[in-house]
């Protein structure tokens, strides 16, 4: 069953999977605010939306690398108390390998895959928190989990995203406070073309619309993580009950046996 929510924020919306979940939310009748930097594909996304669906759609045009406008959403979050959702989509990626890259073009990744999801993330939750209820849909990647298939930072910043989700998650468990962390294998959006490579020669690639659906499906069962393209759910289980009987032997207080001389 759908989940109650009145207003839903989603970064990036002007196209790929933002654009998706911007339609199926308008389609469950969420009232949206819309943000990106695009602001003729936001006006066109909005006016068809409001048609179709007559949902209030607010537009805000905004660059979340630019620290002005990154507050101006943030204090949006901050002040709209109608939003109780926030789809944290907004991200990109760079060509070639990190020692070619531009470090300029580095920091500018890092403050939109990083920085903005956790600013947003943030002003977000001081009011979720406060009212005990909304929910929080960051979308990383399985690029955190294989960080080897991508180049530069791009896995990096979005295994920051994973590990910040399940951080929250912790941190808010057993309140009003829904974390999900989404983790898209690839899928047929522009990302391709910034990050330099052919969509048509990727093998195994989604379409947005299924992935978007699918990731619904897991917003509705208040999964933590959700993998649409993962066939076998328990892969991710038994990584996730490793990793956590780790916990207790790292406080041993010692060297482990192999490390003493
Ligand atoms: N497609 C995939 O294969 C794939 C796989 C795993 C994860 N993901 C993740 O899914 C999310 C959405 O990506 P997508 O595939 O839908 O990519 P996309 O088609 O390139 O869309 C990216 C969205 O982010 C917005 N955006 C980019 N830079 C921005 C900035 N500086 N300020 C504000 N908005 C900005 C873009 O709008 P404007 O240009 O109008 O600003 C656009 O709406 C990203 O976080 C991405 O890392 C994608």
């Amino acid at each position: 069953m759908a989940q109650k929510v009145t207003t839903a924020m989603i970064t990036g919306a002007s196209t790929g999977i933002g654009a998706v979940y911007a339609d199926r939310l308008a389609k469950r009748g969420h009232d949206l605010v819309l943000v990106a930097r695009n602001a003729e594909r936001l006006d066109q996304l909005a006016a068809r939306l409001r048609a179709e669906t007559g949902v209030s759609v607010d537009v805000m045009v905004a660059d979340l690398t630019n620290s002005t406008d990154l507050a101006r959403v943030e204090h949006r979050l901050q002040e709209d108390a109608a939003i109780d959702l926030l789809i944290n989509n907004a991200g990109s990626t760079l060509s070639g390998a990190f020692a070619e890259q531009d470090v300029d073009q580095v920091d500018w990744l890092i403050r939109l895959n990083v920085t903005a999801v956790t600013r947003l993330a943030h002003a977000a939750a001081r009011r979720f928190v406060a009212q005990n209820a909304g929910s929080i849909v960051n979308i990383t990647s399985v690029l955190a989990l294989v960080p080897e298939f991508g180049l530069g930072i791009y896995g990096a910043t979005k295994s920051y995203v994973l590990s910040f989700s399940q951080g929250l998650q912790n941190q808010y468990a057993g309140t009003g406070i829904y974390v999900q962390a989404v983790l898209p294998s690839a899928t047929r959006t522009e990302i391709w073309d910034h990050a330099g490579k052919n969509i048509d020669e990727v093998p195994g690639v989604m379409e947005v619309a299924d992935l978007v659906d699918a990731a619904l499906v897991g917003f509705d069962r208040k999964e933590m993580i959700t993998i649409p393209s993962l066939p076998a759910a328990d892969v991710w289980e038994n990584l996730e009950a490793t990793r956590q009987a780790m916990g207790p032997q790292f406080m041993n207080g010692q060297p482990a046996e192999r490390y003493r001389i």
